[in-house]
C-alpha cells in the first residue's frame, strides 16, 4: 500500500483518487474548495460521472480514502502527490499555469524526502520545470502523467486506458509511479517530460481534427446529396482511421478541446511554428455552431425574433453535468443574439445557469415546447430519442426541430409533421 496525495477533486483529480484508493492504496484527496470537501467527506459526489459515486463510497468505507482541504497537512509522509488543479485558458490563449504554481509553491516545505510530484493536469511544455522551481525542492522527482480521461465515462477510462504515459528524467522514478498501475493492463510510454506533454495536446488536437474533419465532410455531403453517417461508416471501417470519434454534431466543446487546442497553437506560435492546421481545425468548430443556428432559423422560418425556441440539452456532451464551453450554451448564446425568446431543458440542470439569464430553465423537456416555433436538440441525452412527439408537435406553435446530434429518426419525425434537419443528411 502507498500513501498518496491527490490535489484538486475535480472530474480528474477525484477520479484518480477514488480509482488509486480502489486498487489499494491510502489516498488523501484536497481541493479549496470546502464546500465540495463536505460534500465528499459525506459520500456525496457534487458531480455527474458514471461509477465515481460508488467507487468514492467504497474507499470512504474501507478508509482508504480520505478528503481534506489542507494540502500541507495531506502531503505529509507521502510517496506520491498528484497535481489535478485546474489550467484553464488565459487570455493570450496559453494555459494558466497559476493554479499549479500556487499549488506547488504551498506543498514544497511539506513533501516527504524524495517523495515524487506528477504533473496530470494538462499542462504546456517545460511544466514539470515550472514546478520544480516553485517547489524548491531538489530532492523532489517532478514527473510529467496527463490523462486522458473522458468526462461521464471517466472512471472507466481511468480504470481501462489505451496506455499510460509517463514522462520523466530518470528512469528509477518512472519505475516507482509505474508501479502504481500494476493493476491496469496498457501499455507504458515512458519519456522525457517534454514528449509527454506534447502526447496529450497532440492527442486533443488529433480528435478535435476528427470530429472538424466529419463535421466539414458533412457539410459537404449537405451540398452533394450524401449521407454523411453512410460515409463515416465507410471511413471507419479502415483501420487506419477507425470508427470513433466521426459522429457529426454542433461543434465539439467541453472544458479541453477549446482550451488544449487554443494553447497548443500558442506554444507551437512561441517556438516559432505555425500551426495553420489546427487553427483551421478550431476555425471549422466555430463555423458549424453557426451552421447549426442557420439550419434552426431556417426551420423557424426565416427568423426568431420575438419567437420562442426550445433547446434540449445544454451539456457540452450526454453523460455529464459539465456546460464549459458547451455548443449547447454556444447555441442558446447565438438564438438569444438573433432575437429569440429560449426555453431549454436539460437532465442534469436544474439550477438558473449564470451567464444565461435571459434563458427560460425548465423541469421538463415538454415544458421547452410550449409555443416553440423550433426545437433545437443540441446534447445527445438518451431520453431526448424517447419523447412523446405527438405531444412535443401539439405543445409547439409548428412542429420543426433541428437534430444537431443526428439523435432522432428523420422517417419517424416527419410521420409525425414536424419539418426536421439534421447534420449531413440529405
Ligand atoms: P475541475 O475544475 O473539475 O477540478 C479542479 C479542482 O481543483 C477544482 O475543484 C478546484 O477547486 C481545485 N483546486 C484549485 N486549486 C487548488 C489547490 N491549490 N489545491 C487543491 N485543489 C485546488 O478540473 P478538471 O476537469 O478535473 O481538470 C483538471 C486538470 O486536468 C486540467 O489541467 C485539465 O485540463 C486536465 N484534464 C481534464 C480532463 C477532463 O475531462 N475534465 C481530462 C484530462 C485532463
Ligand atoms: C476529451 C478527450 O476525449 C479526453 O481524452 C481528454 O482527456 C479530455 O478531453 P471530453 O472533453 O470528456 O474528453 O469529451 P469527448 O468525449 O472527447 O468529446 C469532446 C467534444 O467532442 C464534445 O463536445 C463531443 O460532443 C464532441 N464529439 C465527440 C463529437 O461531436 N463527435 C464525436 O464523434 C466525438
Amino acid at each position: 500500500m502507498t500513501r498518496i496525495a491527490v490535489l484538486g477533486a475535480g472530474y480528474v483529480g477525484l477520479t484518480t483518487a477514488a480509482c488509486l484508493a480502489h486498487f489499494g492504496h491510502q489516498v488523501i484527496c484536497t481541493d479549496v474548495n470546502e464546500e465540495r470537501i463536505a460534500a465528499l467527506v459525506n459520500g456525496v459526489v457534487p458531480i455527474v460521472e458514471a461509477e465515481l459515486p460508488e467507487l468514492v463510497r467504497e474507499g470512504l468505507s474501507n478508509g482508504l480514502l480520505s478528503f481534506s482541504t489542507d494540502n500541507a497537512d495531506a502531503v505529509h509522509g507521502v510517496e506520491f502527490t498528484f497535481l489535478c488543479v485546474p489550467t484553464p485558458q488565459s487570455p493570450s490563449g496559453r494555459a494558466d499555469m497559476s493554479y499549479i504554481e500556487a499549488a506547488a509553491r504551498e506543498i514544497g516545505p511539506h513533501l516527504a524526502r524524495e517523495s515524487i510530484v506528477v504533473n496530470k493536469s494538462t499542462v504546456p511544455v517545460g511544466s514539470t520545470k515550472v514546478v520544480e522551481r516553485a517547489l524548491r525542492r531538489p530532492d523532489v522527482a517532478v514527473l510529467s502523467n496527463p490523462e486522458f480521461l473522458r468526462e461521464g465515462s471517466a472512471v472507466h477510462d481511468f480504470l481501462h486506458p489505451d496506455r499510460i504515459v509517463i514522462g520523466a528524467e530518470s528512469e528509477a522514478s518512472a519505475v516507482r509511479l509505474s508501479a502504481l498501475f500494476l493493476r491496469l493492463s496498457a501499455p507504458v510510454v515512458v519519456t522525457d517530460p517534454a514528449s509527454a506533454e506534447t502526447i496529450k495536446y497532440a492527442a486533443n488536437a488529433f480528435l478535435a481534427t476528427k470530429v472538424s474533419f466529419i463535421n466539414a465532410v458533412a457539410a459537404l455531403c449537405e451540398a452533394v446529396g450524401a449521407d454523411v453517417r453512410q460515409v463515416a461508416l465507410g471511413l471507419g471501417y479502415d483501420r487506419r482511421i477507425g470508427p470513433e470519434f466521426l459522429r457529426p454534431g454542433p461543434g465539439w466543446g467541453g472544458s479541453c478541446f477549446p482550451k488544449d487546442t487554443a494553447a497548443l497553437i500558442r506554444i507551437a506560435e512561441d517556438a516559432g511554428y505555425d500551426f495553420g492546421l489546427l487553427a483551421g481545425v478550431v476555425a471549422v468548430n466555430e463555423e458549424q455552431h453557426q451552421r447549426v443556428v442557420a439550419k434552426a432559423v431556417e426551420l423557424a422560418g426565416g427568423s426568431v425574433q420575438d419567437r420562442v425556441v426550445g433547446v434540449l440539452g445544454l451539456t457540452f456532451k450526454a453523460g455529464t453535468d459539465d456546460m464549459r464551453n458547451s455548443p449547447a450554451v454556444e447555441i442558446v448564446r447565438h438564438l438569444i443574439r438573433l432575437g429569440a425568446i429560449v426555453k431549454a431543458y436539460d437532465p442534469t440542470v436544474r439550477e438558473p445557469v449564470a451567464g444565461l439569464d435571459d434563458v427560460e430553465l425548465c423541469q421538463d423537456p415538454y415544458a421547452a415546447c410550449e409555443g416553440a416555433v423550433v426545437m433545437v436538440l443540441a446534447t445527445e441525452w438518451d431520453e431526448f430519442r424517447w419523447l412523446d412527439f405527438d405531444k412535443v408537435s401539439g405543445l409547439m406553435e409548428r412542429p420543426a426541430l433541428m437534430d444537431c446530434r443526428n439523435l432522432l429518426e428523420g422517417a419517424m419525425l416527419r410521420r409525425f409533421g414536424f419539418e426536421y434537419k439534421a447534420v449531413g443528411i440529405p
